[in-house]
């Protein structure tokens, strides 16, 4: 598996992710060899939040593989904190408590990336900047991001938070594309041209920040996967076409086309399939070429002016 360097930090780590929220739904054997099947492929981020089956899926993942030290500093451990039911909480009363708790479960004493969730809309950067430096401090997180913000709400964080914030994890997918379409779509009067993430993909290459795709194979609001579904018969040709010239499977080539992105952009994997990972894995060797990429983009139902 190829690497990836997160952000402007020292971190690298494979290329393609693992996200654990669905890990509380499998069983321990099940949880344990997903888990192991990553580490073999070279996949050593795994992504939790304190809200994945309301905290058992952090707790599932530890006790599948019986978290000690030794494992544990194989692999990069990011959770994040901020969702709460009905409502979104940056406190730092708040941002605290969620970390002590997941170390908990984690059974860690240390996480490697905090993102916080989603935007709350009553943020108070100077709040945040305080948790950040006290949990940087006591050694509890060695590195920060965010999840779900536009440019703007970074740089009202970034006027008070002293740590770098390397991570924006957002929703990209073949098939989930704002953050491309209004780019090659300019000024023009059609819907695709609209704006609706304060152009995140520049701004984040501007600022050395690595964007994570969260939910890489489904379409709509985690509606289910677009990869081998009827209702989209002719991007899955396309994958389907690829696949075979490229002797790996349609999910691999649909998460070659995020990495093909300049923007260095790293897939979070949500499956608990440990034959289904190692497939997606072989996306690390496939290289797309400028025209199967836009074709990819075209039979994902996109025009271009
Ligand atoms: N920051 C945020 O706001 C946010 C929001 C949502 C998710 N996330 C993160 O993103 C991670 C991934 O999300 P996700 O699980 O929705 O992503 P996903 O990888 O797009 O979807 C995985 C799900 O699709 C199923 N699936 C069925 N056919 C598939 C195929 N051909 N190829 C691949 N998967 C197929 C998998 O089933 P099997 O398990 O049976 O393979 C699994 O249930 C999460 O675990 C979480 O860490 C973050």
């Amino acid at each position: 598996m190829k690497k990836l360097k997160l952000g402007n930090s020292s971190l690298e780590v494979g290329e393609i992710s693992l996200g654990c929220m669905r890990m509380h739904a499998v069983s321990k054997e099940d949880a344990r060899n997903v888990i192991e099947n990553a580490m073999e492929e070279g996949i050593d981020l795994f992504d939790h939040a304190d809200i994945y089956g309301g905290g058992k899926s952090e707790e599932a993942f530890a006790d599948a593989i019986d978290m000690n030290p030794s494992i544990r500093e194989k692999m990069i451990l990011q959770t994040k904190c901020g969702i709460r039911k009905g409502f979104f909480d940056f406190s730092k009363e708040h941002i605290l408590e969620s970390v002590d708790n997941s170390l908990k479960r984690l059974k860690t004493d240390y996480i490697d990336i905090l993102l916080l969730h989603r935007p709350d809309a009553l943020v108070e950067p100077e709040e945040v900047a305080e948790a950040f430096t006290k949990l940087k401090e006591s050694g509890k997180v060695c590195h920060f991001g965010i999840s779900n913000q536009n440019p703007m709400q970074i740089e009202l964080l970034k006027k008070y938070v002293k740590q770098d914030l390397i991570i924006n994890q957002l929703q990209f997918s073949l098939m989930h594309t704002p953050m491309i379409d209004a780019g090659v779509n300019v000024n023009m009067q059609n819907d695709p041209a609209t704006v609706r993430d304060g152009s995140l993909i520049e701004y984040s290459r501007l600022n050395d920040m690595t964007i994570q795709a969260w939910s890489p194979f489904q379409y709509g609001m985690i509606k289910g996967p677009f990869v081998g579904n009827e209702q989209f018969p002719e991007v899955n040709e396309k994958l389907q076409e690829l696949a075979e010239e490229k002797g790996v499977t349609d999910s691999a080539i649909a998460i070659a086309w995020i990495l093909r992105h300049p923007a260095k952009i790293q897939p979070v994997v949500g499956t608990m399939t440990p034959q289904r990972l190692s497939d997606i894995a072989k996306a690390s060797q496939v290289e797309l070429t400028r025209e199967e990429w836009y074709e990819l983009y075209r039979t994902a139902g996109n025009e271009l002016p």
